[in-house]
């Protein structure tokens, strides 16, 4: 009797843990043999823009900021130095040349022999390296027959000497001068100093400092910490040069790729349209030097195996700022523009621009596939200039893929007008926008699966979930997002056979030098890191499958049923099933997944979570959400795993 009331004790005690577990098991089912649709190469990728201090001061090396005196008002950067009450004098000068690129230099003149020159003081400082070299490098000349050298310094806010060099420039021709050295202490904050030793004149333009750990060790090349960044993604593609900065505040401030190839000196710096955009956050030193340019963006996208993706103007200035447009009868330099960019990145050695794509060192063509055709663009002003613009590359480039803009929202009058007309010229690709709170993108996650299948492709081009809203400076790159985010993307993957690229937006953010939040990766002067977001971005684009098999919860696609979200592939060259579920849900949840069509033992989970949903990565902290590791079995064709809440995960098993 004693024991019998115990076991009924007994039974009581787990019988509602029983019930709960039981009505927290979720069964999905893997259908493994039924290939739903390829996905394509491209299917992640990144979008780079020149916003936020992305490329001067951020990707792009260079620390000298205002190197050759181009900026409105030429001293921005740059400051009179007089130690020990040192004399002398500055004046810039135009040289009076026909050409519109670096028009104008320094003459500086020491009375006092000693002490007399000019700092710059960098983008926000300078990030100095213990031990790392620097290349130093200006157009100088003597003035007057004169014999003045220049004394090169690296110094801290202190004024501590961090390195120096000393050059003398020979003669009265310009000439470029090189010395490097090394520094001997690490500063986030370094400033240049350039002073004059010797009574006289000299003539200084394009003053240059690189640190010699860029990219690849290229000289005058791309910050190495930024771009391992995006080559940890494994992107599919790159979209180059954004973004609004196409567009430009009027059309004389487009973005125009033939002003940014060839040597860096006569590369003509143009304002950078961020520069003024928000009144809550005006950058007045914000310039494009073009350092960065397009020869640079296709290099980028081979050396880190992704299709190049250029986005050009138009014909159209941004349409919150100016809205501009050319004349329909004036459209043929903007079109030209678009023939001869794929003549540069694909053309033989012979032609024009393939020559000019030679010279720069790259003989070889880029392979350029797609071309972008304006970015947020919209109304049938747009339509005019793109009709245009496709019947001049389809004619003679049949072979690349347009793409092309539904404008600034997923929806709406412009967004409706935009996809009927598009669809109706048979467009290749239409690019979509979507900066939305992260219900949205929950509530969105089968946004593709009425799309036609037979239609043109999407390139869900930009898009981010805003904590705040679109445009404010308080929002977060925080989990909540990163999460509704994951979610969303198991809808692209899902309709792979529609969606065949995608881009988080904006790419990089500058600490101190940002107009723009949220971003995927930010930096400061020595560090960088991914976001939450970026860790699953990079989550999904390393575990990119090659096909679509249908994943599915009573047999409908996993796409919120209690919180969860999932796609599942295959991964034809390593012959593993990937599946990668989102539990949105603030409880864990048990997840069995029913294999058919499949045999497969051990794997492993890959998960990405947080107790809290405001939890944001840092400097300090960069993996406050990051990927953790645990193997998986497979029993009897059922695999069996425990989804913590507010998760990614992704799951490979061997096939
Ligand atoms: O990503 C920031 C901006 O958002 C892009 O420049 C523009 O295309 C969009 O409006």
């Amino acid at each position: 009797m004693k024991q019998r009331s115990f076991i009924l004790f007994f039974l009581c005690l787990i019988f509602p843990v029983y019930i709960i577990r039981a009505q927290q098991k979720n069964v999905f089912v893997v259908k493994a043999n039924e290939v739903k649709a390829t996905i394509e190469p491209t299917m992640w990728g990144v979008f780079f823009e020149d916003i936020n201090q992305g490329a001067d001061g951020g990707l792009y090396a260079e620390l000298v900021k205002n190197r050759s005196f181009e900026f409105d008002v030429p001293m921005m950067g740059w400051r009179e130095i007089k130690k020990d009450g040192a004399d002398g004098s500055y004046l810039i000068t135009n040289k009076g040349v026909s050409s519109t690129a670096n028009t104008r230099y320094i003459r500086l003149e020491s009375l006092s022999g000693k002490g007399y020159g000019i700092s710059n003081e960098g983008f926000r400082g300078m990030g100095i390296k213990k031990d790392n070299g620097y290349d130093f490098s200006v157009w100088a000349r003597q003035v007057n027959g004169g014999s003045v050298s220049l004394l090169i310094e690296l110094a801290g806010p202190d004024g501590s000497r961090l390195g120096s060099a000393t050059l003398k420039p020979e003669g009265a021709e310009w000439k470029k001068y090189t010395v490097s050295f090394k520094s001997v202490a690490t500063e986030a904050k370094a400033h240049l100093e350039l002073l004059l030793d010797g009574k006289g004149a000299i003539d200084l333009d394009m003053i240059s400092l690189f640190p010699k750990d860029t990219w690849k060790q290229r000289a005058g090349g791309l910050r190495a910490d930024m771009v391992q960044l995006l080559a940890d993604m494994k992107p599919g593609f790159v979209r180059f040069p954004g973004g609004c900065i196409v567009e430009g505040r009027t059309l004389d401030e487009r973005f125009q790729w033939k002003k940014t190839i060839g040597p860096a000196e006569d590369r003509e710096l143009i304002i950078n349209r961020w520069n003024v955009e928000f009144k809550h956050r005006l950058t007045p030193d914000y310039f494009q030097s073009f350092g960065l340019g397009f020869f640079e963006y296709f290099q980028l996208c081979e050396d880190i195996g992704a299709e190049p993706l250029p986005i050009l103007n138009c014909g159209m200035a941004c349409q919150f700022n100016t809205a501009e447009v050319v004349a329909l009868d004036q459209l043929d330099p903007y079109i030209q523009d678009a023939l001869d960019l794929i003549e540069f990145a694909n053309g033989p050695v012979n032609s024009t621009w393939g020559k000019k794509r030679a010279e720069m060192g790259h003989p070889e063509p880029f392979n350029m596939k797609m071309l972008g055709v304006g970015n947020e663009n919209w109304g049938s002003q747009y339509i005019d200039r793109l009709k245009l613009f496709t019947k001049a590359i389809k004619e003679k480039y049949p072979e690349i893929k347009l793409v092309n803009s539904s404008g600034t929202d997923p929806d709406g009058d412009r967004f409706d007008y935009l996809n009927t007309q598009l669809r109706e010229m048979k467009a290749d690709i239409i690019d979509e926008h979507y900066y939305r709170p992260p219900q949205w993108f929950l509530d969105n996650v089968k946004r593709y699966d009425s799309y036609d299948r037979k239609g043109p492709k999407i390139f869900a081009g930009e898009y981010a979930a805003q904590s705040v809203r679109t445009g404010s400076p308080d929002n977060k790159n925080n989990w909540q997002c990163a999460l509704s985010e994951a979610a969303f993307m198991t809808g692209l993957e899902r309709n792979a056979d529609v969606v065949t690229m995608a881009s988080y937006a904006p790419l990089f953010a500058h600490a101190e030098g940002w107009q723009w939040t949220p971003d995927l990766i930010w930096v400061d002067n020595l560090r960088s890191y991914g976001t939450a977001n970026y860790q699953v971005q990079k989550l999904f684009s390393v575990n990119r499958g090659s096909v679509v098999v249908p994943l599915l919860i009573n047999n409908e696609p996993a796409a919120g049923q209690k919180g969860l979200y999932g796609a599942a592939s295959i991964d034809r060259k390593t012959n593993e099933l990937i599946l990668k579920v989102v539990n949105a849900a603030e409880n864990p949840q048990d997840a069995e997944f029913i294999t058919e069509g499949f045999r497969g033992k051990k794997g492993t989970m890959t998960e990405l979570s947080s107790g809290k949903l405001e939890l944001v990565n840092s400097f300090e902290v960069p993996l406050a959400v990051g990927p953790v590791q645990k193997p998986v079995q497979v029993r009897s064709g059922k695999l069996v795993v425990s989804l913590k809440p507010w998760s990614v995960n992704v799951i490979r098993v061997k096939m």
